[in-house]
């Protein structure tokens, strides 16, 4: 089947009471037409057309890299039948099925429009709707069939009469149509209730020229939740959550407590990882399997490699843990950084873009920034890379088995080689040969009996003030 695929996003959105485009709401980190649009490429289309309107400009900042999308401009949001005439233009030269989406439903899946696709194809309709059952149908398209259950019409919830309003079949919004039915849309007559053209209109048209239109009832109410007011927003968040959760516990991950956790659509979490409550995991961030993600760990954009754990209160952001690392309590793992297989990263301790080898530890307190660790390396407490000369970021480099004492400073650009040992409180602003010993703090001075001669002078200074005092 060739096809094409149109999204209607050029309404106003006056529900959302909000100066954003409607449809660049966000749910879970990405703007509701992403979904959308990433949904309708599932189908392979062979072009997507926006439609957009008056904040187009916004709409194609952000959509602007989507592959195959094209825009196509409805200057005055004159109804969903207008905007579809609108789409026309960019449809010029094209032969086969379009497929219409409104902008403002992310949650609809690939799976529900292949399978009405297949049926539209099979069934051979001019034009066919996708249509479903809805608890409290509100303020979605009421679907009137006749006597034969065939589609007569869509009547609008502000134009239906109290029977019509009973009905629970409903209008998704979504439709297929070949592309000689567009012509139908010049017919679309102005509807005086809300001076707009109707899109779903064009059914009742096309009924009435003899043409094949049909409606399918597929898929289940929560993913055609069509997002007009923010209470809806949040309901599309909620239903979208507890898919990607149903998902992930399919696949054998366990959360202990799923609704505090965040997670984005695109996050990927393998066999036997235990997610801790308040977790938010964010866009592309891919966990191993059996991997232990604590209590109130934000992760953003990483891979955490297998059987790694990420302990309570730990940030990390654009970074690779691999296999067996383990990071945190109270960590920060800052953009460009490789935590190495079965390293220790522990409490207060921040890293940034920087290379940790395999079983090195800093187990506390230190800050690591532009520097390159080797492997079986020891950090000891309050270690600092001062890579930072007020102008320009330096790099340190610290070879394979380097101890490093606690408390010590590394000037860079410093490097520190093979097996050296570095002094507790050393600053280090010359490069350290391998295996040497390198410390820089001064000798240490012992004062025999000195504590006993300071109690003296006390005692004879607090008699003294008495005296005084007495005259
Ligand atoms: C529409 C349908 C309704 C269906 C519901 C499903 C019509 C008349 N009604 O109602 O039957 O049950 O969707 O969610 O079609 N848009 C434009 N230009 C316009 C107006 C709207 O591009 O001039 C876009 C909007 O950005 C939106 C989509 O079309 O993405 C639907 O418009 P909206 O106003 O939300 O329609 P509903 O009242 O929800
Ligand atoms: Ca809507």
């Amino acid at each position: 089947m060739k096809l094409a695929g149109v999204v209607l996003a050029a309404g106003l959105g006056k529900r959302m009471n909000s100066s954003l485009p409607k449809v660049l709401h966000r749910l879970h980190g990405a703007p509701m037409l992403h979904y959308v649009v990433n949904t309708l490429n599932t189908l392979r289309p062979q072009k997507i057309v926006i439609v957009i309107g008056k904040h187009g400009k916004e709409i194609r900042e952000v959509m602007q890299d989507t592959g195959i999308v094209s825009f196509a401009e409805q200057r005055q949001a004159k109804g969903t039948g207008d905007a579809l005439l609108k789409a026309a233009p960019a449809l010029t030269g094209f032969k086969g099925t379009v497929i219409v989406v409104n902008g403002d439903t992310p949650l609809i899946t690939p799976d529900t429009l292949k399978k009405f696709l297949s049926l539209h194809e099979r069934k051979r309709n001019d034009i066919s709707l996708l249509s479903f059952t809805a608890k409290t149908p509100g303020s979605y398209g009421r679907i009137i069939r006749d006597e034969r259950k065939q589609i007569l019409s869509i009547i609008e919830d502000r134009d239906a009469t109290a029977i019509q309003k009973k009905i629970t079949e409903v209008n998704s919004g979504v439709y297929a149509l070949e592309i000689e039915a567009l012509d139908l849309l010049n017919e679309i007559p102005l509807n005086r209730t809300k001076g707009e053209y109707y899109l779903t209109d064009i059914i009742h048209i096309a009924r009435e020229k003899g043409m094949k239109a049909e409606a399918f009832r597929i898929g289940t109410e929560d993913e055609f939740i069509g997002v007009n007011t923010r209470e809806e927003l949040e309901k599309a968040k909620q239903f979208m959550k507890e898919r990607i959760i149903n998902i992930l516990q399919d696949k054998g991950v366990i959360f202990l407590d799923p609704h505090s956790v965040f997670l984005s659509p695109e996050v990927l979490i393998g066999r036997g990882t235990t997610i801790y409550p308040n977790v938010h995991l964010e866009g592309r961030t891919a966990i191993g399997s059996n991997c232990i993600i604590c209590p109130n760990v934000r992760i953003q954009d990483s891979t955490i490699g297998v059987g790694a754990v990420v302990k309570d209160s730990t940030l990390i952001e654009c970074s690779v843990l691999k296999k067996n690392a383990s990071v945190g309590p109270f960590a920060h793992i800052r953009p460009g950084s490789e935590i190495g297989e079965g390293a220790r990263i522990g409490n207060f301790v921040e890293v940034k873009q920087s290379v940790i080898g395999p079983r090195t530890k800093a187990s506390h307190l230190s800050y690591i920034g532009d520097a390159k660790i080797g492997k079986d390396v020891n950090i000891g407490a309050g270690t600092i890379t001062c890579n930072y000369d007020g102008h320009t970021k330096h790099t340190t480099v610290i070879e394979d088995n380097v101890f490093i004492g606690s408390d010590t400073q590394l000037i860079a650009p410093v490097s520190v080689g093979k097996g050296a040992f570095i002094g507790a409180g050393s600053t280090i602003s010359r490069d350290v040969p391998s295996r040497a010993l390198a410390v820089s703090r001064t000798a240490q001075k012992n004062i025999e009996g000195w504590a006993i001669k300071r109690q003296l002078r006390v005692k004879s200074s607090k008699l003294k003030v008495k005296e005084l005092r007495k005259r």
